[in-house]
């Protein structure tokens, strides 16, 4: 494939190869020299048109481990406030020769038609656009729980028949799109939990269950991943005070003492503490949410060599230090 748009354009032997090759670039971080020389002479441009932490980080720290050229673009800032279309910065990119844009936006559909537009040569990743998705925080995310979850397994892990739930925001969360997109085709159970207003129209069509009641799903789960609740992509009239949201979507110490011992607490960040979560669970050895950071790093690594790095080996053999 040359770009990642969507989890949904996965096929499960996809899915597992950038899963394998993010497990393999991930033995990097800890070598004394952390940086391979796959992606030398590559330019990435990461484009980013709507706040972000850890997705622009850890793209550029991907791209600079493989030791590509890096150039970061924001839209705040640029010529797009004066008014730029999205057509001619990504022939103002071209002329610098992207062979990857890594891009987020607001809108729904823009990594698509970067993609198929013809603007641009190179590969086009998808960093998250407005509600749609979000393909390497999925992908991140079936890393974490994939490692934690059949830790000791050996090789052929998988998610298979695990049960995931993914809690709160699901109207506006392209994580929670590309998550049910991805653990479906990975095999996994999705159980989406939510207020009705936070509930997308056509959810029914989605390769998952959907409940209202947190506390009935909660004893049977794997993994509970908590959203963001998006008041700014939010008319105020949908939601309910953060005190009732908190009370009967938000994951306290309580209810986290009701999941199986095994299970895992998650979130994309950034976290909304006493809202969705409550400091004690973000803060509890439980939640993955900074390992997920961690993960993300090698998932995009492994995205952007298997879209650059051409017939390279991931990671070469390392020379022997024995004599
Ligand atoms: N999870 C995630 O996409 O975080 P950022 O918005 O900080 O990139």
């Amino acid at each position: 494939k040359r770009h990642l748009i969507s989890a949904a354009d996965l096929t499960r032997d996809d899915a597992v190869l950038i899963l394998d090759t993010a497990e393999e670039l991930a033995r990097v971080a800890d070598r004394p020299v952390k940086k391979l020389p796959t992606l030398r002479g590559r330019t990435v441009v990461n484009l980013f048109f709507e706040d972000s932490t850890r997705t622009r980080i850890s793209f550029e720290a991907a791209a600079k481990r493989l030791s590509a050229d890096v150039i970061n673009f924001s839209a705040k800032g640029s010529s797009v406030s004066k008014g730029e279309s999205l057509k001619d910065t990504a022939l103002t990119l071209e002329a610098m020769g992207a062979d990857a844009v890594v891009i987020r936006h607001h809108d729904s559909g823009a990594p698509h038609r970067l993609a198929t537009s013809g603007w641009i040569g190179g590969s086009v990743v998808n960093a998250g656009d407005g509600t749609h998705e979000h393909p390497t925080q999925a992908l991140l995310d079936a890393f974490t729980m994939r490692r934690r979850l059949t830790e000791g397994e050996g090789t052929g892990r998988d998610l298979a028949g695990r049960h995931i739930t993914v809690v709160g925001d699901i109207l506006h969360s392209r994580v929670a799109r590309s998550n049910v997109h991805l653990l479906s085709t990975l095999g996994a159970h999705v159980t989406l939990v939510a207020p009705p207003t936070l509930v997308p129209v056509g959810v029914e069509h989605w390769p998952c269950e959907v409940s209202y009641d947190l506390d009935a799903v909660l004893d049977k789960t794997d993994a509970v991943m908590m959203l963001r609740v998006q008041r700014e992509r939010m008319n105020a009239a949908f939601f309910p005070t953060e005190r009732e949201y908190a009370r009967r979507y938000g994951l306290d110490g309580q209810r986290m003492a009701r999941m199986p011992a095994h299970a895992l607490v998650m979130h994309p960040g950034p976290m909304n503490r006493g809202m969705e979560i409550t400091a004690e669970v973000a803060d509890s050895p439980r939640c993955t949410a900074v390992e997920q950071v961690t993960n993300g790093v090698s998932i995009r690594m492994a995205v952007l060599y298997l879209l650059l790095g051409g017939s390279e080996p991931a990671v070469a053999t390392q020379p022997s230090t024995t004599p």
